[in-house]
């Protein structure tokens, strides 16, 4: 079976998501996959081969010609962070190939990238929700009014973008419109969300036709003001899998993240993200294409279960073909 790697991207993250797409790369079996590297650049997509140049993939029906044989792929194994492999866009663009790919798809894909709806649909799980405003670029804001509905520190966030890029902690009325202009870089709709001090729980879920698979629940301790970039890619942070948090916490976050999954219309494996304060747990957001990079959560947590990656990998490109 010939696997496409879809990798790189045209968001901040494509340099995470090489890094994702090398690691998935070695995680698979070589004995039931040929994986190929594909990246992805705006409308340049190329076969990446190592040590010669890379090949052109003709994006009429996805195939690349590799020596003068064309090769097509059984399967899309989608692992572009953000644009356009974690929005809905290469979705659609396998959806209308009739090309399985790993990931939820269009709609699910479009939602759950988009911080604001994702919360509006997950509201019907009972999770908590950290109060917020959205506002579109060009749109007039008042940044008292915005106060006195979150308080302060709020977070300002781009609606659609991840690893924190664009991401601030705001403390003072004064650093809000700033933040509000950096978070404007990554997308044209900006969060702003109230600031709820607590701990920071995360939660990878994998459902296929044969296996339903709530991976084990990771605390991250992050050694900066957050859970930023540094912290999250520069190994500031300790994450510990499984958390040491009590039974019933750690069974009602993987209740509410199986539910998130269900709720959101999931496929593959996502990771769901939270904080919790006091005795509640508020939903933070969902990736459904989480990191797979030699510092990200989710491959802990697989390795906490005892299953190693390829074997899961097997399973979710099986999953995707079947
Ligand atoms: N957005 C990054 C890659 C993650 O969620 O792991
Ligand atoms: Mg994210």
């Amino acid at each position: 079976l010939n696997i496409a790697i879809m990798a790189g991207g045209d968001s901040s993250e494509a340099n995470i998501s090489l890094q994702s797409a090398t690691q998935i790369a070695g995680w698979l079996d070589p004995e039931r996959f040929n994986a190929f590297k594909i990246i992805v650049k705006g409308n340049s997509w190329s076969l990446e081969q190592p040590g010669e140049n890379p090949l052109p993939i003709d994006k009429n029906d996805f195939t690349v010609t590799i020596n003068g044989k064309r090769i097509a792929f059984d399967c899309a194994l989608i692992a572009i962070h953000g644009t356009p492999g974690e929005n809905g866009l290469l979705q659609a663009y396998f959806q209308m190939l009739k090309i399985p790919y790993t990931t939820g798809g269009v709609m699910n894909s479009a939602v759950t990238f988009n911080k604001y709806f994702s919360k509006e649909l997950v509201v019907a799980t009972g999770v908590s929700l950290a109060k917020d405003v959205i506002i579109k670029r060009g749109e007039n804001y008042v940044p008292e009014e915005i106060v006195e509905k979150l308080g302060l520190p709020v977070f300002v966030k781009p609606n659609e973008s991840g690893s924190s890029y664009g991401v601030t902690k705001v403390k003072t009325i004064d650093d809000l419109a700033p933040a509000i202009d950096k978070a404007f870089t990554e997308d044209e709709f900006v969060i702003v969300e109230e600031f709820i001090s607590g701990r920071e729980l995360t939660c990878g879920v994998f459902k296929g036709a044969k296996n339903e698979i709530v991976l084990p629940v990771t605390e991250i301790i992050p050694e900066t003001e957050f859970f930023d970039y540094d912290a999250k890619y520069l190994n500031k942070s300790q994450e510990i899998t499984p958390a040491q948090i009590p039974d019933q916490l750690k069974e009602r976050i993987q209740n509410f993240s199986s539910k998130i999954y269900d709720r959101l219309q999931c496929k593959g494996i996502v990771r769901v993200d939270y904080i919790v304060r006091d005795e509640n747990i508020y939903f933070l957001e969902i990736n459904t294409v989480p990191g797979m990079s030699a510092a990200s959560i989710v491959p802990q947590q697989v390795r906490a279960t005892g299953m190693n990656m390829r074997d899961f990998f097997t399973m979710v490109v099986e999953d995707a073909i079947e």
